[in-house]
């Protein structure tokens, strides 16, 4: 493990997890060999899964929740309280019980791409691809691709949530598609032999 890091001991560690200086964390956990950048702020009550890629400036704040096989873009910015205040209106200091603490899970190879923000209260779907620069203010389908500000259906979904598909996912498509005519076509003509068997026609 690399120097210059400031991780708390309540931080709980799994196995082969590579952290590349200047991070700080706190009362996270992060699961088995998963990768965490220069300058990433993993705050208490967070979690990272396993073999997640948590690139550098990353903020990923109290509340969130990541799931396994997830890539974190550069500064990606997590936010769990949609209306901050400093001060209470008697002018002192906020604390913890002063605001609650709104979750934001991102399912399972799932991806977010470099500089975006991601609103409380917000699911990022399995298999999702967030654009870069994306203001994510509403929950994002599974294996879809959004992009923009506010963040806007790109792509729907398909079976590996990249551009148009893997070749398999195209082939299976396709297949799909045949199988749905062939279908169609076959009930088309049961229905119109049954009509001159019953003499309909
Ligand atoms: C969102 C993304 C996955 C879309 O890729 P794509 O499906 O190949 O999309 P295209 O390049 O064909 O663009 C389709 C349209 O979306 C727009 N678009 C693409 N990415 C966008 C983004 N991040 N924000 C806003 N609009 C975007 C394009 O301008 C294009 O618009 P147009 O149809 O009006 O010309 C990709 O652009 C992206 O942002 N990836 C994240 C990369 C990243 O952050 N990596 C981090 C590590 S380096």
């Amino acid at each position: 493990m690399e120097t210059f890091n400031r991780i708390a001991p309540d931080v709980c560690l799994g196995r082969s997890v590579k952290i590349f200086g200047f991070a700080n964390l706190y009362g996270c956990t992060v699961g088995d060999e998963s990768r965490i950048g220069c300058f990433v702020e993993i705050q208490k009550n967070a979690s990272v899964g396993a073999r997640c890629k948590i690139s550098s400036h990353a903020f990923i704040c109290e509340g969130v929740t990541i799931e396994d096989d997830v890539f974190i873009g550069h500064h990606v910015c997590f936010i769990n309280d949609l209306f901050p205040r400093a001060c209470r209106t008697d002018g002192t200091l906020q604390t913890d019980v002063d605001w609650k603490v709104i979750p934001i899970l991102v399912k399972r190879r799932a991806t977010i791409g470099s500089g975006a923000v991601i609103l409380g209260g917000v699911t990022i779907g399995a298999g999702a691809i967030v654009g870069a620069g994306a203001v994510v203010t509403k929950s994002v389908a599974p294996r879809t691709v959004v992009a923009g500000n506010p963040a806007r259906l790109l792509r729907p979904p398909t079976h590996s949530g990249r551009r148009g598909g893997t070749v398999t996912d195209r082939c299976t498509e396709r297949w799909r598609g045949a199988q749905r005519g062939f279908l169609t076509a076959c009930t088309r003509q049961l229905g119109r032999s049954k009509r001159r068997r019953h003499g309909w026609q």
